[in-house]
């Protein structure tokens, strides 16, 4: 049955593009500016190796479990999961998965777009020489101006906002696959430039040690780590999963997700070793939170040779990222529409990005007029902002849920025959996912969330 289905959305032209499209989905934000500032807030290198386990154990396991799922579904996730249920003859109660990633899909992008936004206006402030021989305090007056003036984070807000809503609605194939194919690469490239002219700061092993020496973590830390590895790699919420939808039968699922995870994590690692020792160097906390990279490396670009230049490229290369991992967070929720109401595809993106741009209206805020709004939830957090909030809720519960079960689904919903045909590789390999999907990622998911919350203590 689930061979004869196809997706009316289309299909990559090959494995590769499939495995760039989604390595520039989970490539974004998450590495480059999120990584490495929750690092900072947790410690380093426990918080490291944390999120290292997590990524082996639970998000290659959970990657292969959803790109099978789309693949096998071929429709958004709402639908597919319909269809799985059905196909397998289980409750159609699991679509309220799908709806769940739609809306983690809306609320991440809301405030995704405003960070997205902040890189912009970056690439303006380097390249007009505003960080030329800058001291730390310097950079960081420039960042508390842009970040306090709601009107410009509002008007770049605005800009992402419409360059998303453009590609996603002349859909995946004609826009992101050249683009991303091009520019990955040199987004790598220019980060090992900046990691080497880290490495002249004096304070590279004070960086390095930071990252991998084990010191302590607290329950909080492990869930803070583990729902970002679902955040870095597209998880939990049906991207990876539509984007699997897209990917013809006689390719290999297991090896993709391998290359993805792999290609992700090095890019997170490399902007660790670029950010940490210009921290050191320059007496900076690696606490700072949210506006870490825009601390840090405009010192590099403002001291190294041709920094201006590499800047400027990094930069836009840094909203590239952004801007491939934004499409495949509102696509699940444009390809329901497209199916289920008959919009078009341009209609569809429009309406899903305006309901985005103005749910990202309270994250401009939090930065400035809603300052001191703050939000508390018991056992979890106490005074977050607006977009505290949302970013704690979707990276660190709604994504982990997502996955959670997805993996009850693929390995105790479906028949084993169903994910064997699927996922189509060696016995040894096929036994390895399914002990992992099927006890070890469960179990560790609600470990950690019961250890965050303090109901048990490991
Ligand atoms: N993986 C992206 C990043 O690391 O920036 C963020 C993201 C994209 C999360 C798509 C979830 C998603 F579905």
């Amino acid at each position: 049955m689930a061979e004869q289905r196809t997706s009316i959305h289309g299909q990559w032209t090959n494995r590769t593009v499939f495995i760039l499209a989604a390595t520039g989905s989970a490539v974004g934000l998450g590495n480059i500016w999120k990584f490495p500032y929750i690092t900072g807030e947790n410690g380093g290198g426990t918080f490291v190796l944390v999120y290292l386990l997590c990524i082996a154990l639970i998000g290659i396991p959970i990657m292969m479990a959803e790109i099978m799922l789309g693949r096998r579904g071929k429709q958004s996730p709402i639908n597919t999961m319909i269809a799985l249920a059905k196909e397998e003859r289980r409750s159609p109660g699991w679509v309220w998965l799908g709806w769940m990633g739609v809306v983690a899909g809306f609320l991440i992008l809301s405030y995704y777009s405003v960070i997205a936004g902040w890189a912009m206006s970056y690439v303006f402030r380097t390249g007009g020489g505003m960080f030329l021989g800058v001291t730390a305090d310097g950079v960081n007056s420039i960042f508390t101006d842009l970040v306090s003036d709601p009107e410009r984070l509002l008007a770049w807000h605005t800009l992402f906002m419409v360059m998303t809503m453009m590609v996603v609605s002349r859909g995946v194939k004609n826009g992101i696959e050249r683009a991303v194919t091009f520019l990955m690469p040199l987004l790598f490239g220019l980060l090992i430039v900046i990691v080497i002219y880290a490495m002249t700061t004096g304070y590279f092993m004070e960086g390095v040690q930071f990252l991998f020496t084990p010191g302590s973590i607290d329950g909080k830390g492990v869930l803070i780590a583990m729902g970002h590895a679902f955040f870095t790699l597209s998880l939990g919420m049906g991207a990876i999963m539509v984007y699997g939808s897209y990917l013809s039968k006689d390719h290999s699922i297991v090896q993709a997700a391998i290359w993805i995870a792999l290609a992700d994590t090095v890019v997170a690692l490399l902007a660790g070793l670029a950010i940490f020792p210009i921290v050191f160097a320059n007496g900076l906390e690696p606490g700072a939170g949210p506006g870490l990279i825009f601390q840090t490396l405009p010192i590099a670009f403002g001291h190294m040779q041709g920094g201006t230049l590499v800047g400027v490229v990094f930069f836009t290369l840094l909203v590239f990222a952004a801007w491939t991992s934004a499409i495949s967070l509102i696509e699940p929720a444009v390809a329901y529409l497209v199916e289920n109401k008959g919009l078009t595809r341009i209609y569809a993106s429009v309406l899903i990005g305006v309901f985005t741009w103005f749910v990202g209206l309270g994250t401009v805020f939090s930065f400035n007029i809603w300052k001191d709004k703050t939000f508390s939830i018991p056992y979890m957090f106490d005074n977050f902002t607006f977009f505290d909030t949302l970013d704690y809720l979707t990276a660190n519960i709604m994504l982990p849920l997502g996955g959670l079960f997805i993996a009850i689904f693929a390995a105790w919903v479906m028949r084993q025959q169903s994910t064997r045909d699927e996922l189509a590789t060696y016995p040894f390999i096929y036994m390895v996912w399914r002990v992992l999907v099927r006890f070890i990622t469960p179990l560790a998911v609600i470990v950690v969330f019961l250890n965050a919350i303090g109901a048990i203590k490991i």
